[in-house]
């Protein structure tokens, strides 16, 4: 199957849009890109990092940038960090050059994959199963209204996602 146009994964932090995206990337055999790493890059610092020295506001400035940097770009398999589709400004640029799918877990599905990790800012103090839930109440209206696909991942590796993807793609 050759990818048309940019396969976006949103969804919650933690809920495997990274290792989806590089199983994708084999099975379709096309490049795939993360945001928040093409952010690092171009800012030569980590999200923690960006977070405290320029606060979110910027950070949020420059997840929309990327998306008018992959419009110019081959399709391909974007990761998006766990806020991208909160602007609507953000939804808007991935429909028009792209397929959104939404990855969904339960909070504590979360909670397990994240509760380790420290490179998370917003979760930074916050890493339990009542905020997490807190969070993606608030959100989970904003990805189901840009999702054109929705997968829920809970119980499955990977490599289980990417296959219930393609399935949906063909
Ligand atoms: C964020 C998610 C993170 C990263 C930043 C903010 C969010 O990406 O972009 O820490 O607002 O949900 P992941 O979803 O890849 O953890």
């Amino acid at each position: 199957m050759k990818l048309e146009e940019h396969l976006f994964l949103i969804g919650f932090m933690g809920v495997g849009k990274t290792s989806v995206s590089r199983q994708l990337s084999q099975r379709l055999q096309v490049r795939e890109v993360d945001t928040d790493a093409m952010i690092v890059q171009r800012e030569g610092r980590s999200i923690p990092e960006i977070f405290e020295q320029s606060g979110e506001a910027y950070f949020r400035q420059a997840e929309t940038e990327m998306l008018d940097v992959l419009g110019g770009q081959e399709p391909c398999i974007v990761s998006c960090g766990g806020g991208m589709a909160m602007r609507e400004e953000n939804v808007e640029k991935m429909k028009d050059i792209g397929r959104v799918v939404f990855l969904t877990a339960t909070p504590e599905t979360i909670y397990e994959r994240v509760k380790d990790s420290t490179n998370r800012p917003l979760l930074n103090g916050n890493m339990n199963v009542p905020y997490i839930k807190e969070l993606m109440e608030v959100r989970e209206p904003k990805y189901r209204a840009a999702a054109d696909v929705i997968i829920a991942t809970d119980g499955r590796n990977s490599g289980q996602v990417a296959d219930g993807i393609m399935q949906v793609l063909e």
